[in-house]
């Protein structure tokens, strides 16, 4: 019961907005979705999305000093696997820090 409740609540606040847009006339071009991240053809890209997306926006990754170096990213991506417990693979970091370092920091 409470479950149906809840499931009901979602519809309803999820529900609406969309059903509004849908009645609006002509194309909605909503605006670019600035908390996630920068799309790109480097093989980090969909790993970030996989591995940085479960805590926090990329945000904090947006607002770090321009021109950061690699070791920076290095650092930070270590960080989030050995201080905040994230479990990223650690095959995965070297690209991960590539895609950091090339869209957000110094190898921009
Ligand atoms: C397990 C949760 C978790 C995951 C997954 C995670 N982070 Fe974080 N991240 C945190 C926490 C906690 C903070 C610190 C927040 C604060 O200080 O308010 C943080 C902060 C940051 C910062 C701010 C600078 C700093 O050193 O504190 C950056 C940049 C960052 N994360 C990048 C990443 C990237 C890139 C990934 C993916 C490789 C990632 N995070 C995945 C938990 C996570």
């Amino acid at each position: 019961m409470r479950q149906m409740i809840r499931n009901t609540f979602l519809m309803l606040v999820l529900g609406s907005p969309l059903g509004v847009l849908a009645d609006l006339p002509g194309e909605i071009t909503l605006p670019q979705d600035s908390t996630s991240y920068q799309a790109n053809d480097l093989p980090g890209y969909p790993l970030v999305l996989k591995n940085c997306l479960t805590c926090h926006s990329s945000q904090y990754v947006q607002t770090q000093p321009p021109g950061s170096p690699r070791t920076y990213w290095n650092a930070t991506v270590h960080k989030m696997q050995q201080a905040f417990k994230a479990p990223i693979p650690d095959e995965e970091i070297p690209a991960i820090v590539d895609y950091l370092t090339k869209t957000y920091g110094a190898e921009k």
